[in-house]
């Protein structure tokens, strides 16, 4: 099956979505309105709504436009999570358009941002389930966890590589976790599905934000729609740079380079050249590998239905990915 075939599976539910996230922006204030609905409309890859849509179809909750509701919520607080990211990271593009901090100030799109995470809010209480309200709750503390944590360890040259995974953790795969196992929650799931769900969702999402990553260093910028090579330009240490620096001649090497220089100093690409050219990128690609057939590991506890054939291409497509 192809991605194409898995997202036609859910392809009413997913316009369903659209017009649920569509709504946030009817009652907002005239400028907040146009910028959040170029946000909506620029779109995205949409992987998560998918993967809760899917997930809602082992075990439906008896009011369907619940399982909506859910789906538009979890990719409001991505989006969300986006704005407030490029204002963190300084991006002036994201999905091939101007973000919304390259034309309005960090305090303004800051609070662009939290209308959003307002809406992401109302949306989950539209599922009127308390578990799943709280579920939502305690992933929001822990993307936010992972981004300090983030940011905090930048140009750290020494942290270990479980320190890596749990920002990415934090950042990305928590909110994969959620998006495969609210579903399960919300149809009130045996544990063992929920489980399965939920495992599938974090080793999914570890491998999605290492091909990220990756991506980073090996894709440019218009295939991205968003900036190479910035992570390193933010002193943020990946997995690609985990690797490559666990030769310490390459380490002296590249902290030489980089320490003391501004992120915009040109020898920073010279850098990100050179951790590209490097056997670390196949080496963090057979890390994120790994992640996806763990993951496909966990779908072998569920049943045989044409989502969980879905469920098995978005879990291939994650380390094929090209954008
Ligand atoms: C970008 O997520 C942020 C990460 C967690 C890597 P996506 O790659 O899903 O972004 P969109 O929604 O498709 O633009
Ligand atoms: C973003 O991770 C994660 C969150 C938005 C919480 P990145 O910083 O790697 O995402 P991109 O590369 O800007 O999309
Ligand atoms: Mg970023
Ligand atoms: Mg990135």
């Amino acid at each position: 099956m192809s991605l194409k075939i898995s997202r036609a599976l859910v392809a009413d539910d997913l316009a369903a979505v659209e017009k649920k996230m569509q709504k946030a922006v009817d009652n907002a204030y005239g400028p907040l309105s146009d910028a959040l609905e170029l946000l909506i409309r620029s779109g995205g890859k949409r992987v998560r709504p998918m993967l809760t849509l899917l997930a809602g179809r082992f075990h439906p909750p008896r009011d369907h436009k619940r399982l909506i509701s859910l789906a538009a919520a979890i990719e409001s607080l991505h989006t969300a999570t986006l704005v407030h990211d490029d204002v963190i990271d300084g991006a002036l593009l994201r999905r091939g358009q101007s973000t919304l901090n390259a034309v309005w100030t960090p305090s303004s799109t800051i609070m662009a941002g939290d209308f959003f995470f307002a809406r992401a809010a109302g949306l989950v209480a539209e599922t009127k389930h308390p578990r799943v309200i709280s579920l939502f709750a305690d992933t929001l503390q822990v993307i936010v966890d992972g981004e300090l944590r983030q940011a905090f360890t930048a140009r750290d040259w020494s942290q270990p590589k479980e320190g890596y995974y749990q920002r990415i953790y934090g950042k990305t795969a928590a909110l994969f976790e959620l998006a495969t196992r609210a579903p399960a929650a919300l149809g009130d799931a045996p544990a063992t599905s929920e489980e399965a769900l939920r495992s599938f969702g974090y080793h999914l999402g570890m491998a999605f934000q290492i091909v990220d990553d990756i991506l980073d260093f090996v894709a440019d910028e218009k295939t991205l729609g968003k900036p190479a090579g910035s992570d390193l330009r933010a002193g943020i240490i990946t997995l690609p740079v985990y690797f490559f620096i666990q030769q310490p001649q390459r380490r002296q090497q590249i902290i030489g380079m980089i320490e003391g220089r501004p992120t915009g100093d040109p020898i920073v690409a010279e850098v990100v050249q050179m951790v590209r050219n490097s056997d670390a990128i196949e080496q963090a690609h057979d890390e994120a590998r790994a992640f996806v057939e763990q993951a496909l590991a966990d779908l072998d506890a569920l049943p045989a239905l044409p989502a969980r054939d879905a469920l098995i291409d978005v879990a291939r497509y994650v380390v094929e990915r090209t954008y």
